[in-house]
């Protein structure tokens, strides 16, 4: 499937939202402001107030927003906003005021209202109140489950698979629960980083012809010794053509709901794939070093990323491979991109090459070492704050044994 550099529909799913009050000039003028708006998409049933409840239980999915116009009959308008407030779950609650009287306002608000709107609708109020609501539910909706982070590049060789793959270790050694997944399909390089050789990969995922559950996700896993679990790639080239971003989709949305985070090597090109790990993550990282064709990538990256629309996610940038007296500064490349560097990983050929050589990972071979620091480090930042508090003593103590070793080193 091309790539086309938009963003695809139907990813963010439309908004259900009521419209309920006597038929006439009122409701139409809301029906036609509401189905205009660009920004949410909204799927728009309409009701009278003597009717509207049960037309709202009935529906199979219950509206997200209900928009109750006041007016001619308050009694009743104000009643159904009462008994919509009593329910659980419940829709967020607009009332549409026909006259902007502060008695009226605070009737509305007192029936239970979250929200007062006025007649005439005008289309930037009402977008500024639904995209509230859909936004919220978004958050609601992905944080069901653990973090997402996408790492990703436009050129190749920079460090994607070995910071994917050490910010997993990283996770893993302050007890988090974390899978690895390879979307970098014709390389593959997750497994060789992890020095694994798995006999499973993603494909059989690709192929199921029913709903996938976790007994099937599970059984595609590959453990590494550290506690992280690896999804592979496939293990032949061309299979990679038959993974789609529908997979892709449905295995994020399944893995995190077994894991505290999961890290997806987005590779160093962009796809359908990628795409659709972005839309599912709450972090990503573009990773890049001190050259000029990795900041010119970046900024090709920044111009596409505009334009794919993905509201509440904003890239940060990882400059790999940092070596302070580069004639590249870390400022210059900031003033390149217009944007901040979210994080520093110092070169290290020794201990990478080691690692490689040696069979073993950089938290077994070097913990101490400037690189599983700033590993550590990164891992903080990604933490959740309320999950960050019990784990700030092993943090900070894990940071300052690292460091004591270093010196004395
Ligand atoms: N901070 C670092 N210091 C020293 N060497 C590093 C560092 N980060 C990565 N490397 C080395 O750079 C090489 C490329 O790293 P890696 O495979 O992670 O890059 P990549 O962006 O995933 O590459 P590809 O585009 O081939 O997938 C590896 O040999 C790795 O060991
Ligand atoms: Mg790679």
């Amino acid at each position: 499937m091309p790539f086309n550099g938009s963003k695809s529909e139907g990813r963010r799913s439309t908004m259900k939202v009521m419209l309920v009050g006597e038929p006439g000039e009122q409701r139409t003028q809301l029906k036609t402001v509401l189905a205009a708006l660009i920004e949410p998409e909204l799927e728009i049933i309409e009701g009278e107030t003597a009717t509207a409840a049960n037309l709202s239980e009935n529906v199979a999915a219950p509206p997200a927003a209900t928009l109750v116009i006041v007016n001619g009959n308050e009694e009743a308008a104000l009643g159904f906003l009462q008994s919509q407030a009593l329910h659980s779950p419940r829709p967020s609650l607009l009332a549409v005021l026909t006259a902007r009287s502060a008695g009226l306002m605070k009737r509305a608000l007192r029936a239970g209202a979250d929200e007062i709107l006025f007649w005439p609708l005008d289309p930037g109020e009402a977008t500024c109140a639904l995209l509230k609501i859909s936004e919220a539910r978004w958050r609601t909706e992905r944080r069901e489950g653990g973090v997402v982070i996408s790492v990703t590049s436009l050129i190749g060789g920079v460090g994607v698979t070995s910071l994917a793959g050490n910010l997993a270790l990283a996770l893993a050694s302050l007890h988090q629960r974390v899978a690895l997944v390879d979307l970098d399909l014709q390389t593959g390089g997750l497994a060789v980083f992890l020095n694994l050789d798995p006999e499973v990969t993603i494909m059989p995922l690709v192929r199921l012809d029913r709903k996938l559950d976790s007994i099937q996700l599970e059984s595609a896993l590959t453990k590494h010794q550290s506690g992280v679990y690896l999804l592979a790639a496939p293990k032949r080239i061309e299979e990679g053509e038959l993974v789609s971003d529908i997979t892709v989709g449905t295995v994020l949305d399944l893995i995190r709901q077994l894991f505290d985070y999961v890290i997806v090597d987005c590779g160093d090109h962009v796809d359908e794939n990628g795409v659709a790990a972005w839309e599912r993550s709450e972090h990503l990282f573009y990773v890049l070093n001190q050259t000029i064709a990795a900041a010119r990538s970046a900024w090709r990256f920044i111009d596409l990323f505009e334009r794919l629309d993905l509201t509440t996610l904003e890239p940060r940038f990882i400059l790999n491979r940092y070596n302070p007296s580069h004639p590249l500064t870390e400022k210059a490349i900031e003033a390149t991109l217009a944007r901040p560097i979210y994080a520093k990983i110092p070169t290290d050929d020794r201990t990478f090459e080691s690692i490689e050589m040696k069979a073993q990972d950089l938290f077994q071979l070097a913990p101490s070492s400037p690189v599983a620091r700033a590993m550590l480090e990164l891992a903080a930042l990604v933490m959740p704050r309320p999950e960050l508090a019990p784990l700030q003593e092993t943090f900070m103590s894990r940071l300052k044994s690292a460091f004591v070793t270093h010196q004395s080193r």
